[in-house]
């Protein structure tokens, strides 16, 4: 049966002396997806992961990875990435003035293609490659850190994308991304969201991981 819902738990917050250990118990306590966010130090100021750590996250997991290119000239890397075994590629739109070629070029690698907006980039920018998309991710705080506080002003671009994405009776997979916690995931999901990413409220739940899936899993299924 395919879930209506998916968690993607984010390892940004996750232990890393333990990473696949973590990796696990998200994957024991229901997650779907595990999201690596890859930084670059120059798109967003914060440096992170790159395919070396993808490549250790499928060892531990047959799970998809969810991968977050918050880089510039993301299409320089996208090989590499394929490689270490992403599921999911997904690039930011304001990195990317020439998207069909580089969505294009994700399918060709054999991986999803996602197209990611950050909070203050328009929901139109999209419509051009709405139709090529395997998954649109909207960034509910600005990139570049877990922790951060989810910004509900992003909501009305979500219902917009769930809209459009309705009218074209498109599979793909709206996720949100930022702030998502036992609050802010109902309102996400209300505005149309179907996957949520997650990392404090996983990772550094004070009841631990299990803990942390079951309730925003509670929150979206009762
Ligand atoms: C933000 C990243 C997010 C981040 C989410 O730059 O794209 O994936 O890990 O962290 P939380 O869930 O703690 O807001
Ligand atoms: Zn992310």
């Amino acid at each position: 049966m395919t879930a209506s819902y998916l968690i993607s738990a984010s390892i940004l917050s996750a232990d890393f002396t333990r990473l696949g250990e973590q990796i696990q118990e998200a994957e024991k306590a229901g997650v779907d997806w595990i999201h690596v966010d890859v930084m670059d130090g120059r798109f967003v100021p914060n440096l992170s992961m790159g395919p070396f750590i993808v490549e250790a996250c499928r060892r531990a997991t047959s799970l998809p990875l969810d991968v977050h290119l918050m880089v510039e000239t993301p299409e320089d890397l996208l090989e590499a990435f394929a490689k270490a075994g992403a599921t999911n590629l997904t690039v930011h739109i304001e990195t990317c003035p020439h998207i069909h070629r580089t969505i294009q070029c994700i399918h060709e690698l054999g991986c999803k293609a996602g197209i990611v907006l950050n909070p203050g980039t328009s929901a139109q920018l999209l419509e051009p490659v709405l139709p090529m998309v395997d998954l649109v991710l909207v960034l509910s705080v600005n990139p570049g850190f877990s922790g951060q506080t989810f910004l509900p002003e992003v909501m009305p671009k979500v219902a917009a994308i769930r809209s459009k994405l309705d009218e074209l009776n498109s599979p793909a997979w709206l996720e949100i991304d930022g702030g998502i916690n036992r609050d802010t995931i109902v309102p996400a999901m209300q505005a149309g969201a179907r996957v949520f990413v997650a990392a404090h409220s996983i990772f550094d739940y004070p009841g631990g991981i299990a803990a942390g899936v079951q309730l925003l899993r509670s929150r979206l299924w009762g």
